[in-house]
């Protein structure tokens, strides 16, 4: 780990105190009713994400304002290179470009890449609203989504606790970035049970983290960061926690993650070996 430091200060999104439809406790105890609990069915991943969203759509942008803390930073936190590439796996209605304001222009290409129909529909129609010429939004898996050309940042927010094959997800953006570009991540986890150099969270965390994996699709990880760190130069980490809509006592551990990958590295392109 080249550098790191933890934000150990309770963080809210700058906006979630807008009126939504899951203000307070009675809203916010049925929209974390419907995002726990909402329909995933179906034979595939594909099908039980497409399934899933179809049910949260008309709420998703203002409920997640709530919920998924940590973006706006994290997109404020990485350098926009002049010309740059920019990949957005799992990006779903595109909303997060909003936190690079004008500087989004200075990107030559940006792509938004999402399994959902759903999700896609509403990231298309937010791109035209705000004319952003150089995004496109396409349909692919971040697990193995193929690039015309090298990519200097790769974003993933709130997505690779959605990928059961997360370490793909990883792996793919290891190759596909240019040697020093970037990773940017922000999501759900818990730490291990014994967590250092990582922020250490109590059995009680730990345990209600995991509990999570079962009833949902949402596949919180104590081996995101651990993995991240390893295959990536850590540039920046916070570890904290953010309130889950108008729930009182009730926090989140998410961290934000940024680390490069290191220059010349080409050999390691397809992640260390593991057993299938
Ligand atoms: C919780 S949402 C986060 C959306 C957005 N990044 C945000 O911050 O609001 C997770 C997104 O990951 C997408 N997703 C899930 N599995 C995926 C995969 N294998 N490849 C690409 N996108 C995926 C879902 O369709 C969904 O849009």
């Amino acid at each position: 780990m080249t550098s790191s430091h933890r934000c150990d200060a309770k963080s809210q999104t700058p906006g979630a105190k807008t009126p939504d439809p899951s203000g307070g406790l009675f809203g916010s105890i049925k929209m974390g009713w419907k995002v726990v609990f909402g329909t995933k069915r179906g034979a595939t991943h594909q099908e039980r994400i497409e399934a899933y969203y179809q049910s949260q759509a008309s709420f998703y942008n203002e409920s997640r304002k709530r919920i998924l803390h940590g973006r706006k930073e994290l997109w404020e936190q990485l350098p926009v290179p002049d010309d740059g590439v920019w990949i957005d796996f799992g990006g779903g209605t595109a909303s997060n470009f909003e936190f690079l304001g004008e500087s989004i222009g200075r990107l030559s290409k940006v792509t938004l890449v999402d399994l959902s129909d759903t999700m896609l529909k509403m990231a298309r129609e937010h791109i035209a609203r705000n004319a952003w010429d150089n995004v496109t939004a396409v349909k692919g898996d971040a697990t193995c989504y193929e690039a015309p050309m090298q990519v200097d940042i790769i974003t993933f927010s709130y997505a690779l606790t959605m990928i059961p094959n997360w370490f793909d997800a990883i792996d793919n953006a290891f190759k596909l970035l240019k040697p020093g570009g970037r990773i940017g991540v922000v999501d759900f986890y818990v730490s291990r049970k014994y967590a250092k150099p990582f922020r250490q969270h109590s059995w009680l965390t730990r345990n209600l983290g995991m509990f999570g994996r079962d009833i949902n699709n949402i596949f919180v990880s104590p081996d995101h960061l651990p993995y991240l760190a390893q295959r990536f130069e850590t540039e920046n980490l916070c570890e904290t926690f953010g309130k889950f809509a108008s729930l009182p006592l009730f926090r989140t551990p998410y961290y934000r993650f940024i680390g490069r990958k290191p220059m010349g590295e080409v050999a390691r392109d397809d992640g260390p070996e593991r057993a299938e």
